[in-house]
This record gives structure tokens, sequence and C-alpha cells, in this order.
């Protein structure tokens, strides 16, 4: 199954892209976004995803844009090495993060991301380090129930943890999805029980928080003044983090008290917020793409102030 980005002419709207810009597209999946950025402008883009199942739709790319497109199979968390390694030191358009998994990966049921289809349980986006049967087998229970409650924000993280623990080995999504099921109390809820538990696996096999802290602060790096950092978020773990480096970035972060100055050191600000409430998609676009129900964008200018080293 094709890809269909989320608020795609909301992304181009924000990175209005302009003739011999270099722009990054930090999670290329099917390219949906960086072919509209190409047709958009004659501008550049560097496209990156750590699936190798990009690379068909990455040559193909290759080849109705020529030299305007390169690919490379990398973890955005690394971006600053993969941009060295091609001699870029900065980016004058922008950085585009459309975060977590695409279609085609969520339908493939030998990728293991969905609890409605029977595939093993990997969820590796990359195809290598721990799969999710490797952490469910052999991490202990408190930790089982912690990486459930940080990563799910699962109410029942203790309960699940527990009957998982029971029942273990697993080795398939399905079985997976039934102990957890069954582990939790009440049925009234309109998201199936196993949503925040398969959330939560695929967020630590992938360390996807971890990936998105580095390349936020690789992008900082990256970008010069006037460049845009835009990032589409799908749940409110990602959309946090993004909030809170781009406020505190444009040194927005809420006072105690008005007359209290922030707490901290000042600094100048390297972002310029593009505007302070997240982009949601409309009801057109909500009827027509389901998936695109959670969906928060955000985006924010690059200001000439250096990085301030002192902030995490
Ligand atoms: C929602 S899809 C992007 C879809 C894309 N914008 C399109 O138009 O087809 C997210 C993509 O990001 C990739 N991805 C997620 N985390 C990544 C990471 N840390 N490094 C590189 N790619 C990542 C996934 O493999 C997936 O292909």
């Amino acid at each position: 199954m094709a890809h269909v980005p989320v608020l795609l002419a909301e992304i181009v709207t924000q990175l209005q892209p302009v003739d011999d810009a270099l722009y990054v597209d930090a999670t290329f999946g099917r390219g949906g976004v960086a072919k509209a950025l190409l047709e958009a402008a004659g501008c550049r883009v560097i496209a990156i995803d750590r699936d190798p199942a990009a690379h068909p739709a990455a040559a193909s790319l290759a080849e109705q844009f020529a030299s305007r497109f390169q690919f490379v199979q990398a973890r955005f968390g690394g971006m600053d090495k993969v941009l060295a390694s091609l001699d870029v030191e900065h980016v004058d358009g922008g950085i585009i993060f459309d975060l977590g998994v695409s279609s085609p990966q969520l339908d493939d049921a030998g990728r293991g991301f969905s609890f409605r289809r029977d595939g093993p349980l990997d969820m590796r986006m990359g195809g290598c380090g721990q799969s999710a049967a490797d952490i469910v087998n052999a991490t202990d229970e408190s930790a089982l129930a912690e990486i459930l409650r940080t990563f799910g924000e699962e109410r029942h993280s203790r309960r699940i943890a527990r009957a998982i623990v029971a029942d273990r080995p697993f080795a398939r999504t399905v079985e997976l999805a039934d102990v957890v099921r069954s582990a939790v109390p009440g049925r009234q809820e309109t998201i199936d029980p196993a949503t925040r538990t398969f959330q939560a696996l695929r967020i630590a096999v992938n360390d996807e928080l971890g990936e998105l802290r580095a390349a936020l602060h690789s992008a900082e790096q990256l970008l010069i003044e006037g460049a845009i950092l835009a990032v589409v978020a799908f749940h409110s773990l990602e959309d946090r983090l993004v909030k809170r480096f781009m406020v505190e970035r444009s040194n927005r972060a809420p006072r105690a008290h008005r007359h209290v100055p922030p707490a901290g050191t000042p600094f100048e600000p390297t972002f310029r917020l593009s505007r302070t409430r997240a982009i949601r998609p409309g009801q057109a676009e909500l009827h027509r793409n389901p998936r695109a129900r959670s969906a928060r964008l955000r985006a924010a200018v690059r200001t000439a102030a250096p990085v301030n080293t002192a902030v995490a």
C-alpha cells in the first residue's frame, strides 16, 4: 500500500521551498514529502530513512530529479554525520521530520508493527538491533512495566507486564495482543487495549525519543538563519518533546510569574516560532485519511544566534 503523507500542503507552506536551497527530509518513507518539495521549487533534497524498504521509492525520485535528489539509508539521530559525509555543513532551506511509521510498514504483517495482523514480533524499522520479541521475552517484569508506562502512557502497565511475563516467550504479534487485551480490566475503551503496549514497544525497539532528541540538536547546529525546522508528530510523547524544544529555544518557556524572570541563564533564542499552536489536519483531510487523526505539525525559523552548548 502507498503512504499518503499527512498535512502535506501545510508542510510545504511552512517550508516555503525556494530554488537552489537545500532541504533535508529526515523521514523519507515513500517520498511523498520529498517529492512535493522538489516539485514546489528548483531546490535540492537530501533524504534519510533508516528503513531499507525506502530504496525503491528513492531510486525513482533519483531518476526523476537527478542531481537535485540524494538518499541515504541511515538513522536521523546521526544526521549531522550523514550530512558531513556528503560534505554538507549547513542547511539553508529546512529540515522536515514526519515521524512514526509509514502505512506500508504498518500494513506489512512481516514487520510486526500491527497488533491486528499476525506476524513476527519484530518492529525494527532498520532491521537491526533488539526486536520487540527480544524485549518482551528477556526484560524483567518491573523494567517491562516501566517501558509500558513511560512509552505507552499505559495505566495498567504493571498488570500487563505481569501477564506478559507469566505467558512468555512470545514470537507472534497476535499472541501478545491477546494477552494484553485479557490483562486490561473493563472493555469500555474506544481504542484497542493493545494499542499502547505496541506503541511502547515500538518506541523502545527503535529508541524513537532518543533519536528525536539527538536530531533536534543536530538540526539546531545545521540550520542557518532563516531556515525552517518542521516536525509532524503522531503521539503526545514526541509532540511534547518537540514543543518543549521549540518553546525553550525560542525563549518562550513559561515564567513562574510574569514579574519573575525565567529561571536559568538567559540565552539568545536560536529559533523563532512560526506560530505558538500546532497545526492540526482539517475535517476534509481527517475524512480522507483517518491516520491524520493525531497529527500535529510544529514549525520554527532558525535565527542567527549561535547554539548555546550549555542548554541540554
Ligand atoms: C510517517 S513515515 C514518513 C512518510 C514520508 N513522509 C512519505 O511521504 O512517505 C516515517 C518514516 O520515518 C522513518 N524513520 C522513523 N524513525 C527514523 C529514524 N530514527 N531515522 C531514520 N528514519 C526514521 C520510518 O522508517 C518511516 O519510513
